[in-house]
């Protein structure tokens, strides 16, 4: 075997690789779609003249994500915080959520000043039924599994851990659009959903977001709180959602030149998903005699295309994350190989409030506490996964090159 790139041998490829996924098919339409809201003068969804491209989206991700309620948003994290507050979190509530997640999970579960309880994963890398049950208390009020890099969490199992606690579920799909569990789409499994359109996401508008929900008192208490709490009853345009009594609120709308974009983009979502899929199997096919512990699937039928491994230690996880990035395929450490926990703002447990809720609250004492150790299993396993970035736009070529360089480094490295 030819000596390894990171150690001055010929590396497999030098030209550029696909990274992105939606974004790469972005094509004439979307400017098209863009073109035509700016003509209008309506980039503003309730302004005068508006097209109504938000309400297209909304109708669009309602049908294609089979829920009968869906939110257009201004970002995923956006679409959190409503969701949390929609389905009634309070101050001082613990909201439980997976040691392994993007830190926007923690950062929405803070911002609706409740507390951020975290449960180990699974070598799925998604929420471990059986520690969300061993993390229940009476403060418990939701969970949020994680659908991880284009995976489904396990969630028939906890499903019955929520329902039989009588607590919330929101599932974060935002890494995980048009992915499915037991053949339905992740994001309208669970009391309510959240997806993200940031330019890294399987679709994309830049910057974007939704909450789905099947329960309409959900959507109606999401919607008003998105919309500064529903105090445009009397404004022009269709604001059916201000129905209900006003409140206070916030201003986490989408735009309409956004769902211009998202409006092409969501009919190209399968096209994504399949062709990931297609490509993620390829290579784990190809390289099947290595045997490679690839992470778990609880439904491998319907994954979105990842490509997540373990190898023996963290030290070996950064060496095979190295040597292939220097092979010129595009592979890594998902955030550093670091619990979400392990953030230092997390561990200090530092926010922007002075009053310090909801981790120094006078009304609502709590004394969680958050360092290494917390989660031993996550800590160990993610800590020695490496992620292999997947593009709905890679060739067979490109394929072949991710298999031949794990290939070459396994043989050289081990695993
Ligand atoms: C798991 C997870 N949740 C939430 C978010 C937040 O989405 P956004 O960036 O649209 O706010 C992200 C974004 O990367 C994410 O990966």
């Amino acid at each position: 075997m030819s000596r390894l790139a990171i150690d001055g041998g010929s590396p497999v490829r030098e030209t550029p690789y696909p990274r992105g996924r939606g974004i790469e098919l972005v094509d004439g339409e979307e400017i098209a779609g863009v073109t035509k809201v700016l003509e209008a003068k309506a980039l503003f969804r309730y302004a005068y003249g508006a097209l109504g491209t938000s309400d297209g989206v909304e109708a669009g991700l309602r049908e294609r994500f089979r829920v009968p309620h869906a939110l257009a948003v201004s970002s995923g994290t956006a679409g959190l915080y409503t969701a949390l507050l929609a389905l009634g979190v309070c101050a001082g509530d613990e909201v439980i959520v997976p040691a392994v997640t993007f830190v926007a999970t923690v950062n929405a579960v803070v911002a609706a000043r409740a507390v951020p309880v975290f449960a180990e994963v699974d070598e799925s890398l998604t929420l471990d039924p059986a520690s969300v049950e061993a993390n229940l208390t009476p403060r418990t009020r939701a969970v949020v599994p994680v659908h991880l890099d284009n995976v489904a969490a396990d969630l028939d199992p906890l499903l019955e851990v929520a329902r039989r606690a009588g607590i919330s579920v929101l599932e974060d799909a935002a890494q995980a659009a048009g992915v499915t569990y037991r053949g339905v789409p992740v994001g309208g499994i669970g009391d309510a959903g959240v997806l993200s359109f940031q330019q890294g996401k399987n679709i994309t508008c830049g910057e974007g977001g939704a909450v789905l929900t099947t329960d309409q008192s959900v959507y109606e208490r999401a919607a008003q709180f998105h919309d500064q709490g529903g105090q445009f009853v009397t404004a022009t345009g269709s604001r059916e959602h201000t129905a209900g009594v006003p409140t206070l609120g916030m201003n986490l709308r989408m735009t309409e030149l956004a769902a211009a974009v998202l409006d092409v983009q969501l009919g190209r979502l399968d096209n994504v998903v399949t062709s990931c899929r297609e490509h993620a199997r390829t290579i784990r096919t190809a390289t099947t005699g290595l045997g490679l512990r690839w992470r778990r699937m609880p439904d491998a039928d319907g994954e979105g295309g990842s490509l997540m491994y373990f190898v023996s230690s963290p030290k070996l996880a950064d060496r095979h994350a190295a040597a292939l990035r220097a092979e010129g395929i595009p592979a890594g450490r998902m955030y550093d190989g670091m619990p979400v926990y392990l953030n230092q703002a997390v561990v200090d447990r530092r926010t922007v409030w002075a009053d310090g809720c909801p981790f120094h609250c006078a009304h609502h004492p709590t004394n969680h506490r958050y360092g290494p150790g917390l989660c031993p299993r996550s800590e160990d396993l993610f800590g020695r996964s490496v992620i292999i970035g997947v593009s709905p736009v890679m060739t067979a070529r490109d394929c072949a090159d991710v298999a031949l360089a794990l290939h070459k480094v396994t043989a050289q490295l081990g695993d």
